[in-house]
């Protein structure tokens, strides 16, 4: 079964074939990073016209890479949250005008369980259950992916954050320290060469329960700057970096025993973060444990992990009804 996927509930513009829900044909991904860099971040207005010029070439590009015509497809799927409420309609109506016009069923997709079928294109063999830390600009989780006693997936969520999402405590810091947009790759960019022991910042309620707390973090990096302004920003960005690393690894390896998980996954765009992998990859080893670090590109927004999401949602769940609104605060359905 072949789905083409759209992606587009933030400023990346992104379509992809994939087959049975585990190999992407293509996956084409168009940022527009350059395009919101100078406000400092996403402007909602900006990035649903800028998805408005970019879907259909991003459709045609995808389906051309694959090597599939239209009449080779058997669904069409988009992401119809959470996200921006203009962009995610600019994917959804594509999704449902070209779903329509094929004869085909359309299939609504989370975004965020997308980011937790990832994993399961680059290793259809992943062991359930799995503990899965998602951190990504607008949320922080951690889910146990479990197996459903339907034969299928559920996920139940273990913790989250109560403010700031990880990637929002990387981009308000790399703002304010004059470092752009997207904070989370100019953050580790600056820490290059810096020490990440330079600076004790705060890890938000470390050793408590399964919630994450990064708004203290991000108002101690402020205080901190503003008391010593001759610091080196590599130090701070070093031990910035450190401070939220300790706090996602850690949590993450404790649930990971509480639920007896045979493998630790991370997903979300600040799973791009090197550091981050590199701990991950550390203590699941030290633990006997699998530790599963999907691909870069797999980890930011794209459409192929939708496309995996779509073919099990299909399987279960049938069709969506082409008058399905998009939900910008969309929930993961958990047990
Ligand atoms: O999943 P994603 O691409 O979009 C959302 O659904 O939010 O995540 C974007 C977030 C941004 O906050 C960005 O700063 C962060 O992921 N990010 C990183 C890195 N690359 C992206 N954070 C830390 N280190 C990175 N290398
Ligand atoms: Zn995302």
């Amino acid at each position: 079964m072949k789905i083409l996927a759209i992606e587009t509930s933030c400023d990346e513009t992104a379509a992809a074939v994939v087959e049975d829900g585990r190999r992407a044909l293509s996956s084409v991904v168009s940022s527009q990073a350059n395009l919101h860099a100078s406000f400092g971040g996403v402007v909602p207005e900006v990035a649903s016209r800028a998805h408005l010029q970019l879907v259909a070439p991003v459709v045609d590009a995808a389906l051309s890479s694959a090597g599939t015509a239209p009449d080779e497809l058997d669904a069409v799927a988009a992401t119809i949250g959470p996200g921006l409420v203009g962009s995610l309609l600019v994917g959804a109506s594509a999704a449902k005008a070209y779903a329509w016009s094929w004869g085909l069923p359309f299939v609504g997709v989370n975004h965020m369980e997308g980011h937790l079928h990832a994993a399961f294109l680059e290793d259809p063999t992943l062991a359930l259950p799995t503990v899965v830390l998602l951190v990504s600009g607008g949320h922080t989780m951690l889910i146990c992916m479990q197996e459903a006693a339907s034969g299928g997936v559920e996920y139940r969520l273990l913790g989250q954050t109560l403010d700031d999402a990880a990637g929002e405590a990387f981009d308000k810091v790399a703002r304010f320290l004059g470092l752009g947009y997207p904070g989370g790759p100019a953050i580790e960019r600056a820490a290059t060469g810096g020490r990440p022991d330079a600076i004790a910042f705060p890890r938000g309620l470390a050793g408590q329960g399964f919630d994450f707390s990064f708004s203290g973090l991000k108002t101690s990096v402020v205080r901190y700057m503003r008391a010593n302004p001759l610091v080196p920003i590599a130090d701070v960005a070093a031990s910035f970096q450190e401070a939220v690393v300790d706090v996602l690894v850690a949590k993450a390896r404790r649930a990971a025993g509480e639920v007896s998980a045979k493998a630790v996954c991370i997903g979300g765009g600040v799973a791009a973060n090197t550091a981050l992998r590199e701990r991950v990859e550390k203590v699941c080893r030290q633990d006997g444990r699998a530790a599963f670090i999907p691909s870069r590109s797999m980890c930011t927004d794209n459409a192929a992990m939708i496309g995996a999401t779509a073919w099990f949602r299909l399987r279960t769940d049938g069709p969506t009804p082409l008058d399905t609104p998009v939900d910008p605060n969309l929930r993961l359905p958990l047990v």
